[in-house]
């Protein structure tokens, strides 16, 4: 891990309140309420997230302990029975709601679908009946691996319902990928379709799936519910396969809720750290749903007559809460868009911005660079009226994106909420409430009400104003992660033990490098371990090592990230080839297809630089350091008397 540096935006001054009349119509409306709500919260957090609780949730049985706290394991709510289809779903159908739109989708070739509570709701029973006709029970592991239509977030609704724990794994992932993840989370059944669409082609997830499959590699993996999409020819497995359309008709719509313990197992989420193998993020019921409840209701401010619309897939924390879970429990209307912009339709968002009337928009910066990129002669040629607020994350927007994204899709009058956190977190952190905090353009702000953050260095030890360093949190919040799953050791050692408790005080150690400036406002700078985030995407490098290595040709590679100004980092590979091999194009194109076939093609190197050697030190430590200075193409100005043998950084300068 290295030091952060500071970085140049701490020039940037400029300050946009709320307008007046934004502010008079929010549910958080003032800086003073914002102020009031986090005082309370941060002098007996225990009561601030009970009244929550009992005010924004429904309950099947209240809960006897609001937080029992063993660091570095929490649980919320113990003792209290609730299911969160009940309060996404079910208490909606008793008021006006039950006609009201929960679910808009747009397909990418154009069609259509809109669900009403009363409709989402039969097509989660029947869903969630034919899971348990599948013999799929309380506690067993339900794979995902769908495109964005109806049906995932019905999939995920399902398991919920009948207390199964849904893993949903990107469609984008490779076969190999999808394999590891089942394996690891030992999942009984796995729904998927036979394609998606993606920029004008089918993404083949049956087949994939199969692949996984292959040779009972998942033992655990007892059948295969298939949704039909896109309609070309798969291969059905007699007795492994069911056709979701041909068991849907003799499903019963009733399916009551399973009363769930707080703290049972919701979801399991895999997301990448800085060694090999992703993590299983696990988060449980009560306490995730009502901080993505909360968290929906404030930032987003949504109001019964809003369209919101956030662009992540649900094959991501991002998806999980906040187009599922957290709209739906506030009884908004969520829209899902299975496309994306593409050489037949680069305007496609703005269309269906402007087909649907979409009110709250959130995506990531790495799309908004792609739009800039696109030139604004696309939203501006749209009718982007509706918009009335807008949302990022992923990672740290520049303030000339975010004034942008301001100007052009904000039309000038739409508050920007820079929303940062991690999977881990299950929901967002730091961001400005919307109706209360002045935004700074690429700053998110200030700590959600019950949010303890800090800016620390290895001991713990708080920074100064404007000081880089090491952000962490210093309280547990309802949402926050449980374990990994099946490896409770690797949860306590890969975020709570990097940072010495204070006062015999846990801290979460988020990853992340970060400043408070003189306002108290946090500067999120990116990831200070093994982590690269490209295009919005959390990957670990050790990942993509192993899968490089993984190729009889290479003996050893090492990744790093190389900035990048619409992906934010890109992929670039050193790699040793072994004895005999030589480099040449073919095998880099090779290389990179390898990487394609075990991850995904959002691991793909965008350079692989063939090399001899790779700098260590004299104790065998691969300096990653220089070998990013080096992927960036710039000059080595800082200290090298560690390294072993300085004459190989000519040579990784220019390749061999
Ligand atoms: C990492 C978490 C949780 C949403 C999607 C990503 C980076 C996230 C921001 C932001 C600066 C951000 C951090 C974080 N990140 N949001 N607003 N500003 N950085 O989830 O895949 O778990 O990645 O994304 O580096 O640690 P994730």
């Amino acid at each position: 891990m290295s030091q952060p540096t500071i970085e140049s935006i701490l020039q940037e001054k400029r300050l946009f309140p709320p307008s007046e009349a934004f502010a008079k119509a929010a549910h958080v409306n003032s800086l003073e309420a914002y102020k009031q709500l986090y005082e309370k919260a941060k002098l007996d957090p225990q009561k601030f997230w009970a009244e929550l609780a009992e005010t924004e949730l429904d309950w099947f049985e209240k809960w006897h302990t609001v937080l029992d706290w063993q660091p570095p394991f929490a649980k919320w709510f113990d003792g209290g029975k609730i299911n969160i289809t009940y309060n996404c779903l079910d208490r909606h159908l008793l008021t006006w709601r039950r006609n009201k739109a929960a679910l808009i989708w747009e397909g990418e070739p154009g069609d259509s679908r809109t669900l009403t509570y009363a409709q989402l709701h039969r097509e989660v029973c029947q869903f969630a009946n034919a899971l348990k006709q599948l013999d799929v029970q309380k506690g067993d592991r339900v794979g995902i691996y769908m495109p964005m239509i109806p049906e995932a977030a019905i999939a995920m609704l399902a398991c919920a319902r009948i207390g199964a724990t849904h893993s949903v794994v990107f469609g984008g992932f490779s076969a190999e990928a999808l394999r590891d993840r089942l394996k690891d989370g030992q999942a009984k059944l796995v729904i998927t379709s036979d394609g998606g669409w993606r920029k004008d082609a089918i993404v083949p997830l049956k087949d994939q799936v199969d692949k996984a499959l292959a040779d009972g590699a998942v033992p655990s993996v007892k059948d295969v519910l298939v949704v039909k999409r896109t309609n070309q020819e798969i291969t059905m497995q007699p007795s492994r396969d069911h056709w979701w359309h041909e068991l849907q008709p003799g499903m019963s719509a009733h399916c009551p809720p399973e009363p769930m313990d707080s703290e049972d197992m919701l979801f399991i989420l895999y997301t990448s750290g800085s060694t090999g193998k992703p993590k299983g993020v696990v988060h449980t019921t009560a306490g995730y749903n009502l901080y993505t409840h909360i968290t929906t209701k404030w930032i987003f401010d949504l109001k019964d007559t809003d369209v919101y619309w956030c662009t992540a897939d649900v094959g991501w924390i991002t998806g999980h809460s906040y187009i599922v879970y957290g709209p739906l429990s506030n009884g908004a209307t969520t829209l899902m868009y299975e496309g994306a912009p593409r050489a037949s339709n680069p305007g496609c968002i703005w269309d269906v911005i402007q087909k649907y009337g979409v009110n709250v928009f959130y995506t990531a910066p790495t799309a908004i660079r792609t739009f800039i990129k696109m030139g604004e002669h696309l939203p501006m040629s749209r009718d982007l009226s509706s918009l009335r607020l807008l949302g990022t994350v992923g990672e740290p927007i520049n303030p000339e994106a975010w004034m942008w994204y301001q100007r052009v899709i904000g039309g000038g009058n739409c508050p920007i909420v820079d929303t940062w956190w991690q999977t881990e977190t299950g929901g967002v952190m730091i961001t400005p409430l919307p109706g209360a905090v002045p935004t700074k353009p690429g700053s998110a702000t200030l700590p959600f009400p019950g949010i303890i953050p800090d800016v620390v260095d290895l001991d713990g030890t708080p920074a100064a104003d404007n000081e880089g360093g090491y952000l962490v949190i210093k309280h547990p919040w309802p949402g926050m992660m449980r374990t990994v799953f099946g490896d409770p050791d690797r949860f306590r050692k890969s975020y709570w033990e990097h940072i010495p408790p204070q006062d015999g005080k846990y801290v979460y150690f988020a990853g992340d490098g970060a400043r408070r400036d003189e306002d108290g406002y946090f500067w999120i700078m990116g990831r200070v371990d093994d982590v690269i985030n490209v295009a919005g995407h959390r990957l670990g490098t050790m990942e993509i090592e192993s899968a490089l290595v993984s190729h009889p040709s290479v003996a050893e590679a090492a990744v790093v990230g190389r900035p990048d100004e619409v992906k934010g980092e890109d992929v670039f590979a050193f790699v040793i080839l072994e004895g005999a091999q030589e480099p040449s194009e073919a095998l880099a194109k090779a290389l990179k297809q390898h990487v394609v076939n075990e991850i995904g093609a959002i691991a793909r190197p965008s350079e692989i630089r063939f090399a001899e050697a790779l700098p260590k030190t004299r104790s065998g430590k691969i300096m990653r350091r220089l070998l990013r200075t080096i992927a960036a193409g710039q000059e080595i100005t800082s200290d090298t008397s560690t390294l072993e043998d300085r004459s190989i950084l000519d040579k990784l300068r220019e390749g061999v």
